[in-house]
């Protein structure tokens, strides 16, 4: 995209450094959120179905939890969702400018299905607040005293139905298209080889590595969201008074449900690096995938620990753990975009010197040249004069010896020596060996007559 490549500026090295710190960041505030929204989606569209199959009020009870959780208010959304993608955006113009990768494009279309998500979720939150207390509603035992008021809560109880019904199955779909053209972006980023105009946005989404990345970021979601559940109701609601019944429920649906999705991440994780190509391939990929496994080995095995003593005593552990599988799960995409996009970022490197070069001369600042006369003025005429001794001795007496010694007089210059009794010793002047040489011409040149 040209435009996008307009308002991308130079960038110098350390600029580069930074970009990509705060790549890991965003990726980290917004991945696991888009992990519990997805998960919730996700678990609301099946267990709304299973609740009504098997007469179980719990499901639907715990479905209405998650999607509160998930949807807690809307400064979460910003925080979380819509400011980390735009600073992706921001960070992957500058980075890919003039690459013609698909990332920003995609990480765009990510942002989009993204927000439609958001809206159609929290209105299916509303519908879900309000179904629940229309339902508790004995409707025969109100006394509705204008057939108006009998009206608008029949209106309004239908229209929260009827939200209910299919807007949780619609949110699920836009999250998980957020998903497919999120790690789309990610999986294109992390290989320089497929930057080229000629591949699509299409063929990256339907590439077997965005595929699979893919499947892993579903089974992490729904591993993620039990745990997050399991946090809720032990870590967060403790004060309040939760049914011991539906407590129950609640940790053995979480517990049995996380472990069997933990147990299933470290497939994907390892046909992620069997796909992973060999240009991103580095040593640091294997030990980040090693910390990755260890985490989501660990935290299978406090899930089982828990499941087989009936208990919940290891939430804060695994909620920690969590946290490491993220950020080392992150830290893997962004080492092999890192290595991939060595060659790139150099250009863009060499680019920033040249386009500050510019600049500078633009401003009549021109380092390009070493201008002799520049140096001398600047640097030499503080203790030397051509005909007076000031606090060095006058050019006029030293001068002449290096009239055919010009290599001599540049080495002086660069690793002053004691020469004179009369005179201190000349304190070096930290000049570089063109600088020294553009100096000793300028001399040789003036006091030649
Ligand atoms: C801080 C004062 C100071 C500055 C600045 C300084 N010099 Fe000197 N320079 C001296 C002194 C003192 C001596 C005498 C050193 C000696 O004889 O041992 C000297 C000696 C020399 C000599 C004579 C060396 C010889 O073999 O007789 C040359 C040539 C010279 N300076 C060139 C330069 C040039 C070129 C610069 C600027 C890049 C410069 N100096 C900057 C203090 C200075």
């Amino acid at each position: 995209m040209d435009f996008l490549d307009s308002i991308a500026l130079p960038q110098s090295h350390e600029h580069l450094v930074l970009l990509k710190y705060l790549l890991i960041l965003t990726f980290t505030l917004f991945i696991p959120y888009l992990a519990i929204l997805i998960g919730s989606s996700l678990f609301s569209v099946f267990l709304k179905r299973k609740s009504i199959k098997e007469n179980n009020s719990n499901y639907l009870k715990i479905v209405r939890d998650l999607v509160n959780i998930a949807a807690m208010n809307k400064s979460v959304v910003y925080a979380l969702g819509i400011i980390p993608l735009i600073s992706a955006i921001f960070c992957y113009v500058q980075l890919l400018q003039n690459s013609s990768s698909s990332v920003v494009v995609l990480l765009i279309l990510s942002f989009i299905t993204f927000i439609f998500g958001v809206i159609l979720f929290f209105s299916y939150k509303n519908s879900i607040n309000l179904k629940t207390i229309f339902d508790q509603v004995d409707r025969s035992k109100i006394n509705f005293e204008e057939s108006e008021t009998k009206e608008t809560f029949e209106n309004y109880r239908n229209e929260a139905s009827a939200k209910f019904g299919k807007t949780d199955l619609w949110s699920m779909i836009f999250f998980l298209l957020t998903a497919l053209f999120f790690v789309g972006a990610v999986e294109n980023a992390a290989n320089a080889e497929k930057w080229g105009s000629e591949y699509s946005v299409l063929s990256t989404i339907f590439s077997l590595r965005t595929l699979s990345y893919f499947l892993y970021m579903i089974v992490l979601s729904l591993s993620v969201t039990s745990i997050t559940a399991l946090f809720f109701y032990y870590k967060i609601r403790t004060e309040e008074k939760v049914d011991v019944k539906y407590l129950k429920f609640v940790r053995e649906f979480s517990l049995s449900k996380g472990l069997i999705f933990t147990i299933l991440l470290p497939i994907f994780v390892l046909l992620r690096i069997l796909l992973t190509p060999q240009n991103a391939l580095a040593y640091n990929i294997f030990m980040i995938t090693l910390v990755l496994l260890i985490s989501i080995l660990f935290i299978a095995t406090f899930l089982y620990i828990m499941i087989k003593d009936s208990k919940a005593n290891y939430v804060t552990i695994l909620v920690v753990l969590t946290v490491v599988l993220f950020v080392s799960s992150n830290a893997k995409d962004q080492a092999a975009f890192s290595t991939t996009s060595k060659v790139h970022l150099a250009k863009i490197e060499a680019d920033f010197v040249k386009y500050e070069e510019e600049f500078k001369a633009n401003l009549g600042l021109a380092t390009v040249s070493i201008n002799g006369e520049d140096i001398y003025n600047g640097r030499c005429i503080a203790c030397h004069q051509y005909d007076r001794v000031l606090v060095g001795p006058a050019y006029k007496n030293v001068l002449p010896k290096y009239e055919n010694n010009k290599e001599g007089l540049i080495q002086y210059i660069l690793n002053p020596v004691k020469v004179d009794p009369q005179f201190p010793a000349m304190p070096s002047q930290g000049l570089k060996p063109n600088e020294a040489k553009a100096v000793v011409e300028y001399m040789l040149e003036t006091y030649k007559q």
